[in-house]
């Protein structure tokens, strides 16, 4: 997730698009950069960092011109570098780029026999080349329009051309592009927070649709046919700070809500029906490697410590194979086995995490090979790794981490899978059915959170006073259980105990009065009498119940019903996590905790 600005008409469009990246640095801030046509010549500077280096650069050189384009990355393809930095250029054409481009290895291998020759390592690059290459006496526009029909994986994009230089031309397919319309200017960007101190006025690009953007006018192509579309102009009502949060309270609710799009965007290109397989070439281990682990560890900390014990589940499930799930901070002083043949999976959101990296970094002085699992490119695992399965979430502000989560659940999905196929211990037809629910996955998230917030404002107006709460879940569910407590701690400050529901009676139902609420985990799946015994147990100690429960399960012993869609059992945990965020949310907005940067706590803990 990138944050792209565009402007075409405005003497000063340097400074107004630092504002507008300045704005969009929640979408990305590991470099940026800038290019600007004056007198027909195409200005860039670029820088590897935060947006101020850009500054500290333009205060120095400032760039003039009419038209320009700017990009704060998020980088998914090529380190956080100044080369990896867009703009991309191919002669006078400079594309800035949101999203992901599935084939880019194959059009680069192409472009490169046509005498291209790439500075970087983004799959970005390609598409500069490629409308250069279609640019030969076809106008902008048109170029633009055939580079979309070889252009496979999502994108925004914002081209601009020296030798057009009063033309802006944009186009989307899966990543989010708008226009704003100006008095005397034009703009295109990622979202309206980049523009809303130049106007109100937006027209938010549809799917497939290109924007041919000049001071004077702006006009919308079909990328089907280049037929022309209408242009549906929108007046923004949301002051700059709730922009940056897409209209949301908190970034934490956005955040929430964006995960279908992190789902789909961590599973593009990863998965193919065709081959009936994953495709992890970041994953540099064989067959005959993974036959010869002597031990795995899954090592990790608080939410990322969740997902490892909801791996273990997959692993064992999808590839037979035995996963010990470690508390970082506990195993690096442990005497844990450890060897050349030893396999660590480390996993976490910002790739800083002290205790994570310490750990990996025993294990390596006893010859574990490390992988990870990671949401940040560049970031310290992942560069102490042997390969890094990059989740696809973007920047995770709230520090309550949720999108993280749930990716991290589809990458370790995504490895069991993978790690299944090359044991040759799962089977095509099981195998097609976990690739069509991973497909699906979008999906069902997007029912989960059609959910109305009412229902768990409902709650928290009866339990925000509650001085304690129970999580019960079995199976796959019981990490899930762990992981709402933890959301409702970090962010409500309200006690809260995640424990196996089978557990109960051996010590934990002794807290259980008419005080203390209990959310049970009890979807239709495989635990489901049990859990409902669970359920039972509790009630009968007059202990208040918030059920979880698939969609249609009429029967519901509990003062509160959630429901989940009914879904594939791999697919659980994902989709019982929505409602554990949106409770913990809905819990802590009606106390009115700071939410998005609780009390005490730091989005990555860099210290021991
Ligand atoms: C989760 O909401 C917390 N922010 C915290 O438990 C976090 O998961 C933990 O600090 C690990 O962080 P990491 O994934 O960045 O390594």
């Amino acid at each position: 997730m990138c944050g792209i600005v565009g402007v075409v008409g405005q003497s000063a469009c340097m400074d107004i698009i630092l504002d507008g990246l300045r704005r969009l640095e929640y979408r990305g801030y590991d470099s940026a950069g800038i290019a600007v046509i004056e007198g027909g010549e195409l200005q860039t500077a670029r820088s590897e960092g935060k947006l101020d280096n850009l500054a500290k650069k333009l205060h120095k050189a400032p760039l003039s011109g009419h038209t320009g384009i700017g990009h704060t990355r998020w980088a998914t393809h090529g380190r956080p570098t100044e080369e990896n930095a867009h703009p991309h250029r191919s002669g006078s054409i400079a594309v800035v780029h949101n999203g992901i481009i599935e084939n880019h290895l194959e059009l680069r291998r192409e472009l490169e026999a046509q005498g291209y020759r790439f500075s970087s390592e983004t799959d970005t690059e390609v598409i500069a080349h490629l409308i250069h290459a279609l640019r030969k006496d076809t106008p902008l526009p048109e170029a633009v329009f055939a580079a979309m029909k070889r252009l496979v994986g999502a994108y925004a994009i914002v081209v601009i051309d020296a030798d057009d230089p009063t033309t802006l031309v944009g186009a989307r397919l899966a990543s989010p592009l708008i226009v704003g319309l100006g008095e005397t200017a034009n703009y295109l960007a990622s979202d309206v927070a980049a523009i809303l101190s130049e106007t109100r006025k937006v027209v938010f690009l549809d799917e497939g649709e290109i924007a041919i953007v000049r001071a004077s006018h702006v006009e919308l192509r079909d990328a089907s046919d280049f037929g022309p579309r209408p242009l549906v102009p929108t007046t923004v009502t949301w002051s700059p700070a709730m922009a940056e949060k897409g209209g949301y309270k908190h970034f934490m609710l956005k955040e929430i809500h964006e995960q279908p799009r992190a789902i789909a965007d961590t599973l593009r290109g990863r998965v193919s029906m065709e081959r009936l397989t994953v495709d992890l070439p970041e994953i540099p281990l064989t067959r005959s490697d993974l036959e010869h682990i002597s031990n795995l560890y899954l090592v990790a900390c608080g939410t990322s410590w969740h997902a490892g014990l909801v791996g273990r589940y997959l692993l064992e499930d999808l590839a037979g194979m035995t996963a010990h799930v470690e508390l970082a901070s506990e195993f690096r002083y442990r005497n844990a086995p450890i060897d050349s043949r030893t396999v660590i999976i480390a996993i976490s959101q910002s790739g800083e995490t002290a205790d994570t990296l310490a750990a990996i970094r025993e294990a390596k002085k006893k010859g574990a090979r490390v992988l990870s699992i990671c949401n940040v490119i560049g970031a310290s695992i992942p560069r102490e790794s042997l390969g890094t399965l990059y989740t696809h979430a973007g920047p995770e502000i709230g520090v309550a981490s949720t999108k993280a989560f749930t990716t991290q659940l589809i990458a370790l999905h995504l490895l069991a899978i993978h790690f299944g196929r090359l044991l040759e211990r799962l089977d095509d037809d099981t195998c097609r059915l976990e690739l069509e629910s991973l497909l699906h996955a979008p999906a069902l998230l997007e029912q989960a959170l059609s959910t109305p917030e009412s229902a768990y404002i409902a709650i928290a107006r009866r339990w925000h006073e509650a001085h304690s709460m129970l999580f019960l879940g079995r199976g796959n569910l019981y990490p899930i259980a762990l992981e709402g407590a933890l959301k409702l701690k970090e962010i409500s400050y309200i006690h809260a105990e995640g424990q196996a529901a089978g557990e109960m009676k051996h010590g934990p139902i002794a807290l259980i009065d008419e005080r203390v609420p209990t959310v049970v985990l009890n979807p239709r799946d495989a635990h489901y009498a049990k859990v409902r015994s669970n359920l039972a147990e509790v009630r009968a100690r007059s202990g208040p119940v918030i059920l979880l429960a698939t969609e249609g399960d009429t029967d519901s012993p509990a003062e509160h019903v959630l429901t989940i869609p009914e879904v594939p059992p791999h697919l659980l945990p994902l989709i019982a996590a929505i409602p554990m965020q949106r409770l913990a949310y809905h819990m802590a907005d009606f106390k009115g905790t700071d939410v998005d940067q609780p009390r005490n706590l730091a989005k990555s803990v860099t210290v021991e």
